[in-house]
């Protein structure tokens, strides 16, 4: 199981959003730690409300800036969230109806994919806007 790596590559320029990212990729490595480590199941409905609740917050904040900044594709931007989050909260009905049902690895590798593929596509772009935010505050 490969360890997600933050670099500058996946840097949008606000150090409080880096820090989220930060957040959510080193909760998902222990995801990922715990499935190489085949203590996956136990690991699996603790990392999981974790990174529910926290990814709620992530996106709660990342959309206030953008809204802030007056960012041009927020209305895009808050749908993915909205997909992404209806998906995570479905996983979490699923695992507490049978937490057999949400297999670990599966999830590792469906979450570990959405979000370096959303920072990389979606989150880069509002780099300028937030941008600009930050300096006239
Ligand atoms: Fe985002």
């Amino acid at each position: 199981m490969s360890v997600i790596a933050w670099t500058g590559e996946l840097s949008v320029g606000v150090e409080r959003l880096d820090e989220h990212h930060r957040r959510l990729i080193n909760l998902l490595n222990q995801l990922g730690m715990a499935v190489a480590a085949d203590d996956a199941q136990h690991v699996t409905g603790l990392v999981l409300g974790e990174l529910i609740r926290y990814v709620f917050y992530h996106f709660g904040e990342e959309e206030r800036l953008m809204e802030a900044a007056g960012y041009e594709d927020l209305a895009a931007h808050r749908q993915s969230h909205r997909i992404m989050a209806d998906h995570v909260r479905t996983l979490e009905r699923n695992y507490d109806t049978d937490p057999s049902r949400v297999v670990a690895a599966e999830l590792y590798a469906f979450l570990a994919d959405w979000l370096v593929h959303h920072i990389r596509s979606e989150d880069l772009r509002y780099i300028p806007s937030l941008a600009a935010l930050q300096s006239i505050a």
